[in-house]
């Protein structure tokens, strides 16, 4: 039997097992997909250990996607420069790192139909997710803007995405003239998983734009709401979660994932009110 894992601090709540043993399930395949809470100081060991105990590849969430890197043997170049690693596969006894966290978020918007080509997107938030995004956004040839409580995190952002070759700007963490431009807005940042109110109004906001909360527990925050009410086509972050665990398959396996028995699994364990 195949041993894969996610590995984090805290994992509890992670829906990745759930996700993958469903698809194993469904495709038939004789492998078994757990939850391994790992402390942040024994990183090294735990990694050394999932090697020697016939792990095939895992998962990397929260705190540990930065700080496995000099743990691996080889990190691909988006991977290396989101500067993060949320998929490991051991290939031929070698640790390989990858990110699929940016190339799940962009499937699961074209998914849905929408062309990033040329388009005008708002990114809220300059941390990890943010990055992970913009960097596949630009290879999509979108245009983004930065907006960031830290405006200083925003600039940065936005320069590194410029000197990759992408269109990237960046402005303070309020509302604007933005709103009215936006073809495509997305919440990365951590407002609305305790059902805070998101600080300011989003009054004015394109009624075509697509807006996303990466927020999937609770499925509907208070900013999704507000923009659902503005008119706005809305989405959770839980068809990312679901397209970054794809393509980890797709990387572990080297076939097609059975994207409906994982998506499905991964709505019984959430459920959607928008009232
Ligand atoms: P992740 O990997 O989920 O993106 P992160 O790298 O810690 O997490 O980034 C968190 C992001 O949420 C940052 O953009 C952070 O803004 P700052 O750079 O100003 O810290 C943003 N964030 C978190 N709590 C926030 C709050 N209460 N108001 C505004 N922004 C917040």
């Amino acid at each position: 039997m195949k041993k894969f894992a996610v590995i984090g601090c805290p994992v509890e709540h992670s829906l990745s097992p759930v996700m993958h043993n469903a698809g194993y399930k469904a495709a038939g395949i004789n492998a078994e997909y757990e939850r391994l809470l790992i402390q942040p100081e024994s990183l090294g060991q735990a990694v050394k250990e999932l090697k020697s105990g016939g792990y095939s590849g895992w998962n990397v969430t929260f705190p540990f996607k930065e700080q496995i890197i000099p743990y691996l043997d080889k990190v691909t170049e988006q991977a290396q420069r989101i500067g993060a690693v949320n998929t490991v596969k051991v290939d031929a006894g070698s640790l390989i790192g990858y990110n699929t966290d940016g190339e799940g978020f962009v499937k699961s918007v074209e998914n849905n139909g929408f062309n990033l080509r040329g388009k005008k997107v708002i990114i809220l938030g300059a941390g990890g997710a943010a990055k992970a995004i913009a960097f596949s956004l630009i290879s999509r040839k979108a245009e983004i803007v930065i907006l960031n409580r830290t405006p200083s995190k925003a600039e940065k952002l936005a320069e590194i995405l410029t000197s990759a070759g992408g269109k990237a700007s960046w402005g303070s963490f309020q509302p604007g003239g933005w709103l009215s431009e936006a073809e495509l807005l997305i919440q990365t940042t951590s407002i609305g998983l305790r059902d805070e109110e998101f600080p300011f109004s989003l009054r004015g906001i394109n009624p075509a734009a697509l807006v996303i909360d990466l927020i999937y527990n609770p499925p509907v925050t208070k900013f999704l709401r507000e923009a659902k009410r503005y008119g706005c086509k809305v989405m959770n972050g839980l068809e990312m979660l679901l397209y970054q665990g794809v393509l980890a398959w797709e990387i572990w396996f080297d076939q097609e994932a059975p994207v409906a028995a994982m998506k499905n699994a991964l709505l019984e364990k959430t459920v959607t009110n928008w009232s």
